[in-house]
C-alpha cells in the first residue's frame, strides 16, 4: 500500500519522502512504482516524461530525521497496533506542529491512535484501496477528536490525488469493510456448508450482481488472514456474534492457505 500511496502523490506533483526499514524494501517499492508508472504510460493515461518527473521525485529513506519535512504524513506500516504506535509516536516526534498524521489502518479506531499522539485534532484516517493507484475511493475517516480544518484539507487532498474521498465517522471497520467482510464471511460459510463450491459462490456475484471479482476470489486478493483479523476486530468492536469467522475461514489460515500471497487460499494459484 505504501508504494502505492507514494505512487499517487509523485504523480500528482507531491515530493514524497518513502520510509521503511530495510533498504531492500525501498529498492523493490521503487521497482513496483516504476512497472505500476509503465502501465499507466502504456495506457496512454501519462506520458513517459510525467513518468520520469513522478519518480523523481520520491525520495527512498530509511533515516527518521527526513520525514521532518514532511507538511503531511501517511502511515502504511503492517497492521499491527504496537509497530502502528511506535511508527506513528516517531512521526509526531519529528514533524512540525500543525502537521496531519494519517493512517491507512484498515480497522484499528483512528480515535485510539491519535489520542497516543500529541496532536489528536490533526490526526485523520485515510483509508486508500488496493490496488491504490488503480482505485479511486479513499475512506477519510474522523477520530472523536478530529478537527474540521484537518478533516477538510485531507478531503481536499485526496481530490488533488484524483481520488473520491468519502466521509466516514470512526467505528469497526469503517463502511468499507463492516459491508464487505460479511459479505465475504457468508460466502465462506456457503462454502463450508456445502451450498456451492467457491467457483460458483463468485460466479453468482459476478453475473448475478455485477461484481467484479467474487467474494471469494477477492477474498484471496486480500489474505484471508487479513480477511479473519478484520472479522475479529469487527466482532470485538461490537460484541455482535453475527460477526463471528466462518471455521473454515479460520481453517484456512491455520494451514497457511492465505490466498493468492501463499498460493493457496479458496483457489490454487
Ligand atoms: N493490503 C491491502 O489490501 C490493504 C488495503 C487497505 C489498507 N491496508 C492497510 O495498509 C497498511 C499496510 O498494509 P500492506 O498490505 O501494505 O502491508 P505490507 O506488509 O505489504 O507493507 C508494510 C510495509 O511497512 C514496512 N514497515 C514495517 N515496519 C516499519 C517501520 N517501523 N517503519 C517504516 N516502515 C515499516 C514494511 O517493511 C513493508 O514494506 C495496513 O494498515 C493495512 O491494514 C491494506
Amino acid at each position: 500500500m505504501g508504494n502505492g500511496i507514494a505512487h499517487v502523490f509523485a504523480r500528482a506533483g507531491y515530493a514524497v519522502v518513502l520510509r521503511d526499514v530495510d533498504q531492500r524494501f525501498l529498492d523493490r517499492a521503487m521497482e513496483s512504482i516504476s512497472k505500476n508508472l509503465d502501465r499507466e504510460v502504456k495506457k496512454d493515461k501519462i506520458s513517459e516524461a510525467q513518468k520520469s518527473a513522478a519518480l523523481a521525485r520520491i525520495r527512498p529513506v530509511v533515516d527518521l530525521p527526513s520525514l521532518a519535512a514532511a507538511d503531511f504524513v501517511v502511515e502504511a506500516v503492517p497492521e499491527q497496533w504496537d509497530l502502528k504506535l511506535r511508527v506513528l509516536k516517531d512521526a509526531d516526534s519529528v514533524v512540525r506542529p500543525g502537521v496531519i498524521l494519517a493512517t491507512n489502518t484498515s480497522s484499528i479506531s483512528i480515535t485510539k491512535l491519535a489520542a497516543q499522539t500529541t496532536r489528536p485534532e490533526n490526526f485523520v484516517g485515510m483509508h486508500f484501496m488496493n490496488p491504490v493507484p488503480v482505485m479511486v475511493l479513499v475512506e477519510v475517516i474522523r477520530g472523536l477528536a478530529t478537527s474540521e480544518a484537518t478533516f477538510q484539507t485531507t478531503m481536499s487532498l485526496c481530490e488533488t490525488l484524483q481520488k473520491t474521498p468519502v466521509a466516514v465517522n470512526d467505528s469497526p471497520g469503517f463502511v468499507s469493510n463492516r459491508v464487505l467482510m460479511p459479505m465475504i464471511n457468508e460466502a465462506a460459510f456457503a462454502v463450508m456448508e456445502g451450498v456451492a463450491t467457491p467457483e460458483a459462490v463468485d460466479a453468482v456475484m459476478k453475473t448475478g450482481m455485477n461484481h467484479p471479482m467474487g467474494p471469494l476470489e477477492l477474498a484471496d486478493f486480500i489474505g484471508l488472514d487479513v480477511c479473519a483479523d478484520i472479522l475479529e476486530v469487527l466482532f470485538q468492536g461490537f460484541g455482535d456474534p453475527k460477526y463471528r469467522a466462518c471455521p473454515l475461514l479460520r481453517k484456512y489460515v491455520a494451514a497457511g492457505w492465505l490466498g493468492r500471497k501463499s498460493g493457496r487460499g479458496f483457489y490454487k494459484y
